[in-house]
C-alpha cells in the first residue's frame, strides 16, 4: 500500500508518521511519500520519520519529494495536510478582524473566509494532479476549513472525504471519564465542521445506552472547563458542543480576550521553530513531548482508520466530512456535514441522525449557506462575493462589517488571490 502526505513537510507529520508506526496492522504501509515544496522542511522532518519507523520496526520505506506528481504516482490514498501562506497568513487571519469586534480564527468567521479564498484553488490544483496521476487514489483532506474544501473537492468530482481530530477527541476524553475503551463509546455527532454538538453518547454502539445525560452530571465541570463555557450552559442545552462553539457562544468574551495576547499563530511559530529544530536531532526518535500541545491530538489516529476503512476495511462508523444527501433534511444534499458515517471502500455514507432541535439547526443552517457563498467566492473571485459570504455569516452580518472586513481581507490577502 502506498500513501502520500501533501503538506509532509509540516511539523505535525511526526504525530501522523507516530500512529503510522503504532498501528500499522490496521494500516500497513509499504511504501509512504511525503511531498512539500520545502525541501528544507522535508528533509527535517523526512529524516526523523525515518528514525520513528526504524525504531518502531515498520517496514515501511518512507521517502521524500518536492515534486506532487512523482510522490502521488500510484498512490493508494493522498493526505492533504496544507495551510497556504503558512503562520504567517494564519497570524493575520486572526488579528484583522478584531479591528472590527469580530472574531480572528483561523477558521471561524473573517480568518476563516481568508483561509478558504486561498486554499481552496491550490487544493483543486492539487487534487486536478492527483486524479491524472493516480486516477482511483482517496484523498483524504484535514486541510482547514475542512467542510469547504471538501465541498470544493466533492463538486469537482474527486473520491474525497473531511477528516478533523474533534470527534476523536471527545471520544477519548469521554472514554476516559467512563473508564471505558474508546471503541466502545459512540457519538451522536452532528452539524458542520467545527461547528457541531454531542446530541448522545452511546455505550457499545450506535443503538446502545445514552450516557450523556450520566456524563453530564458526573463531569459536567470538567466538560465545561475543557469547552471553557460555564457548566450552567451545557446544562441547560444538555448536549455538548464542539470547542469551536465558544466562538458563538461567548463571541464578545473571546473578541475581548484576544485583543490582549499573542496570537495562537504566533505562539505555533514559536513551537515549529523549536520543533524543527528537535527534528534535525539525529538521536531523536520518537515525537516529542512539545508536538502534544498543538490542537491535532488523536488526528493519526483518526487518519489511519479512514484511510484503512477507505482502502478495503470492513465498514465501521467513523465521524467524517462527506455530502449531505438528505441526512440533514433541512440543508441542500451537496452540502457537506460532519457526521458518524459508515465508511468503506466505496466511500462514507451518513448514519440517520435525529431531528436537530431549532437552536442547532438554524446557526447550521446560516452557517452552510455561508459555506455555499464562501466556495463561490473562492472558485469566482471579486470583492462582492467576498462581502455576500461575509454578510451572511452570522458573526459579521452588518454591512458595514462585511464591507470593511472585504476590503481588509482582500488587502491582507492580495498575493494569495489571482482575482485580487
Ligand atoms: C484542532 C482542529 C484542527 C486545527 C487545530 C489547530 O485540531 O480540529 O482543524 O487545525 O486544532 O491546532 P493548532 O495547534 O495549530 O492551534
Ligand atoms: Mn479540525
Amino acid at each position: 500500500m502506498k500513501l502520500a502526505v501533501v503538506g509532509g513537510g509540516s511539523t505535525y507529520t511526526p504525530e501522523l508518521i507516530d500512529g503510522f508506526a503504532r498501528l500499522r496492522d490496521t494500516l500497513p504501509i509499504g511504501e509512504l511519500v511525503l511531498v512539500d515544496p520545502a525541501a528544507d522542511r522535508l528533509e527535517l522532518v523526512g529524516g526523523l520519520a525515518r528514525r520513528i519507523f526504524a525504531r518502531q520496526g515498520h517496514p515501511g520505506t518512507v521517502t521524500t519529494t518536492t515534486d506532487l506528481e512523482a510522490g502521488v504516482d500510484g498512490a493508494d490514498a493522498v493526505l492533504l495536510q496544507l495551510r497556504v501562506g503558512g503562520q504567517a497568513a494564519r497570524q493575520q487571519d486572526e488579528t484583522w478582524p478584531l479591528e472590527c469586534g469580530c472574531v480572528g480564527q483561523e477558521t471561524t468567521g473573517a480568518g476563516g473566509l481568508a483561509k478558504a479564498l486561498r486554499t481552496v484553488p491550490v487544493v483543486l490544483d492539487i487534487a486536478e494532479r492527483v486524479r491524472r496521476a493516480s486516477p482511483d487514489a482517496w484523498i483524504i483532506d484535514f486541510t482547514n476549513p475542512v467542510g469547504i474544501v471538501t465541498r470544493a473537492l466533492l463538486q469537482a468530482g474527486h473520491k474525497a472525504v473531511g477528516l478533523c481530530n474533534v470527534a476523536i477527541g471527545l471520544q477519548r476524553k469521554f472514554a476516559r471519564l467512563l473508564d471505558v475503551a474508546p471503541r466502545d463509546v459512540h457519538l451522536e455527532h452532528v452539524g458542520l465542521n467545527h461547528l457541531t454538538w454531542e446530541l448522545g453518547v452511546r455505550l457499545g454502539g450506535p443503538d446502545g445506552a445514552d450516557v450523556l445525560p450520566k456524563l453530564l452530571a458526573e463531569h459536567g465541570d470538567a466538560i465545561a472547563d475543557d469547552l471553557r463555557l460555564p457548566r450552567a450552559l451545557l446544562d441547560r442545552l444538555g448536549v455538548v458542543p464542539s470547542y469551536y462553539l465558544r466562538y458563538f457562544y461567548a463571541h464578545d468574551e473571546v473578541v475581548d480576550e484576544l485583543r490582549t495576547k499573542p496570537s495562537r499563530a504566533a505562539e505555533v511559530a514559536e513551537m515549529e521553530r523549536r520543533l524543527l529544530e528537535m527534528y534535525g536531532d539525529p538521536a531523536l526518535d520518537e515525537k516529542p513531548e512539545l508536538l502534544a500541545k498543538r490542537g491535532g491530538a488523536f488526528y493519526s489516529e483518526a487518519a489511519v482508520d479512514l484511510a484503512a476503512a477507505l482502502l478495503g476495511g470492513s465498514g465501521g462508523v467513523q465521524v467524517v466530512n462527506t455530502r449531505n444527501d438528505g441526512t440533514l433534511p433541512f440543508l441542500p444534499d451537496d452540502a457537506v456535514v460532519e457526521v458518524p458515517a459508515r465508511v468503506d471502500g466505496s466511500g462514507a455514507r451518513p448514519l440517520p441522525v435525529r431531528p436537530l432541535d431549532p437552536l442547532y439547526a438554524g446557526l447550521v443552517a446560516a452557517v452552510t449557506a455561508y459555506e455555499d457563498l464562501a466556495l463561490e467566492a473562492a472558485l469566482r473571485g471579486g470583492r462582492d462575493r467576498v462581502f455576500r459570504a461575509l454578510l451572511a455569516h452570522p458573526l459579521v452580518g452588518q454591512y458595514t462589517y462585511a464591507d470593511t472586513l472585504t476590503d481588509r481581507l482582500i488587502a491582507h490577502n492580495r498575493e494569495h488571490l489571482a482575482w485580487a
